[in-house]
């Protein structure tokens, strides 16, 4: 495995090692994905191994173009392509009918597909020169908080992985938002950076609830995006009560919205940014900050309630679920 800065020729030698069945992490707006050619089943079960992933989880593919739709969905709704308008390239992922023929492993045995078109030139490079679907989950272990930089992919997947396309640090910082559109009306899956708010003004419909019968996804999972320490949110108000009275016990690493009082007995305090986008861009290299910190437990200051912070409390209150277990992540349902 190595680390390279994605020349033309390292593009080229990425794509010689998608084609030959390899596995090639790469930079997308949102964060690092590990990817493999969609439709060598081989390849998949590759990517499935090196994130320790169940074989039940299904993976997004990763299109150069809306064009390639009708190659992996079937019956897709006007709704879609209106979506694919408005925001692709970019970091939304949508849930379709899958077409015939397109490989069980990716969707998990579901019968729908997750399809997304990114907007990183790096990722859209190896997409254009590949010419197929790129099947790319986030490049992190199962569970654990995914890479926004290179070395983050190398700390979580070392030899796993055959090549690592540096393109920097991820602009969005987490997850595209995804949408299943299976059933009519939309229905959100995962909040992101697009919000649910731009997805209904964009169609002119209201959003529907996630129920038993909408598709699975792992990054819905109670407990998922944790650091290794546990952590715990906390509301502005009682967080430096909490602090003293957990750092009496143990070091405790603290990411908060206000800057350290002079007598706060915490071993680390990482102020975090008031902007709701810039929070989530370094949130994951924050979390992975605090969890290398020596830490006994991670307190964060829990984020107000409003549309524009839906996503990062998503990831945060999983963080807290899946760490406070100390588990394997937990399916709690939506
Ligand atoms: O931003 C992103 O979406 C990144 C970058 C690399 O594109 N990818 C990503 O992949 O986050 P992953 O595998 O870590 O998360 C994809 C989520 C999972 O929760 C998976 O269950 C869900 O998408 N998903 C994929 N296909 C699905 C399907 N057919 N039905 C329901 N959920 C699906
Ligand atoms: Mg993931």
């Amino acid at each position: 495995m190595s680390i390279v800065t994605p020349t033309d020729a390292q593009i080229e030698r990425a794509i010689r090692i998608l084609r030959s069945g390899g596995l090639v992490a790469f930079p997308t707006e949102t964060v690092y994905g590990l990817g493999a050619d969609a439709s060598n089943a081989a390849a998949v079960a590759r990517i499935f191994e090196a994130k320790g992933r169940p074989a039940s989880h299904p993976l997004i593919v990763h299109l150069s173009g809306a064009h390639a739709l009708p190659d992996w969905a079937r019956d897709v709704p006007e709704i879609a392509l209106r979506l694919a308008e408005r925001f692709w390239p970019g970091p939304l992922t949508m849930i379709l009918a899958r077409a015939p023929g397109v490989l069980q492993a990716v969707t998990g045995g579901q019968d729908s597909i997750g399809l997304r078109v990114p907007s990183h030139p790096v990722a859209m490079a190896l997409l254009q020169g590949f010419g197929g679907g790129i099947a790319a989950p986030s490049a992190n272990r199962f569970g654990r908080v995914s890479a926004t930089t290179a070395q983050h992919v190398r700390d979580e997947l070392g030899e796993r992985v055959d090549l690592i396309l540096d393109g920097g640090a991820c602009p969005v910082g987490i997850e595209s938002t995804i949408v299943d559109l299976t059933s009519g009306n939309p229905v959100l899956l995962r909040p992101g950076r697009i919000t649910a708010q731009e997805i209904e003004a964009a169609l002119q419909m209201s959003m529907g609830r996630a129920n038993a019968a909408s598709p699975r996804a792992s990054g819905t999972l109670a407990a998922h995006y944790a650091p290794r320490v546990p952590l715990r949110l906390v509301s502005g108000g009682t967080l430096d009560a909490a602090v003293r009275e957990a750092a009496a016990r143990q070091p405790v690493a603290v990411l908060a919205r206000h800057p350290r009082p002079t007598y706060s007995n915490a071993t680390v305090w990482m102020v975090a940014p008031l902007d709701a986008l810039e929070y989530a861009r370094l949130l994951y290299a924050g979390l992975r900050q605090l969890d290398a910190s020596g830490c006994g437990l991670i307190l964060v200051e829990a984020l107000p309630d409003t549309p524009d912070w839906a996503a990062v409390r998503d990831r945060l209150a999983r963080a807290a679920a899946g760490s406070a277990s100390g588990a394997a992540p937990v399916d709690r349902g939506p």
